[in-house]
């Protein structure tokens, strides 16, 4: 859940701009210009996840033809993975979900194929994936994996590698952080959200939203959150 708001900040952006902040703790550097065809919301829904999932894809290293499988399909972060990987040339993206009830949605994000989580099998292994998830499901999305595979995990859901299992099929773990792009290299930070904005505005990539909640039902908001039931990103308004 994100908060959204209309401000004035100090430079780097103008003060008649609007913007959102990016981070939770909203330092000034972080704050995000947004465009005149873009709302507030879509600003919320767009730059946060957004700059998770294109990191999270460019942690991959994908090349053009490669195959994708996306956890958390549906979610913020997952929903825009998904049409990403799409756009950077993945020659089938896989979403993957709790509920066969959420298929519909992540198909029409763009993916081919949508599993659930409890299947046998995750079908035809994929050259990466970005998980959301960790956990006990990090053992599965590895076997998804085709051999020089790799997995980027950027869930705060932990989980267990096992590094034999790399080792005999040459696949790779890597980690993703945001905070740490925000904070170490600002340019890069820059160059992604740039390009998130010109997706964005081409209509190239364009972020779900599941429901926009009042500061005062932001209970409502939590609930829907905690049943995992949401299909793009939920959006509280202060
Ligand atoms: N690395 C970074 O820099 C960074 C930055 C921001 C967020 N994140 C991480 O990105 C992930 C996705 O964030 P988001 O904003 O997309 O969240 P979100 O919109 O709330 O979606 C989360 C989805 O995760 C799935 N999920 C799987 N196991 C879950 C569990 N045990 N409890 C709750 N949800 C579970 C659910 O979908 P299904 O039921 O379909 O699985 C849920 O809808 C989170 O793990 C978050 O910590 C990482």
């Amino acid at each position: 859940m994100s908060p959204v708001s209309r401000r004035a900040t100090a430079s780097p952006v103008s003060a008649s701009d609007t913007v959102t902040p990016t981070t939770p703790s909203c330092t000034k550097p972080w704050a995000t210009p947004v465009p005149e065809s873009a709302s507030p919301v879509d600003a919320v829904a767009l730059v946060r996840s957004g700059l998770v999932a294109l990191g999270a894809l460019e942690a991959a290293r994908p090349r053009p033809g490669e195959s994708a499988l996306v956890t958390a399909a549906a979610g913020g972060v997952g929903q825009l993975a998904v049409q990403l990987a799409r756009l950077r040339g993945a020659s089938r993206v896989v979403g993957a979900v709790s509920a066969p009830g959420k298929a519909a949605f992540v198909r029409g994000l763009g993916a081919d194929d949508v599993i659930t989580y409890d299947a046998d099998a995750w079908g035809e292994p994929v050259d990466y994936v970005l998980d959301a998830v960790g956990g006990e499901l990090l053992t599965p999305a590895i076997a998804a994996l085709a051999p020089g595979g790799r997995l980027v995990a950027y869930s705060s859901g932990g989980g267990t590698v096992q590094a034999y299992d790399l080792l005999v099929s040459a696949k790779s773990v890597i980690g993703f952080q945001m905070a740490r792009i925000a904070r170490g290299e600002p340019q890069l930070y820059e160059r992604w959200r740039r390009e998130l904005w010109r997706l964005f505005t081409d209509g190239a990539l364009r972020p779900a939203v599941h429901g926009e909640f009042d500061l005062a039902d932001a209970a409502k908001a939590h609930e829907v959150i905690e049943s995992r039931s949401n299909l793009g990103k939920v959006v509280l308004r202060t």
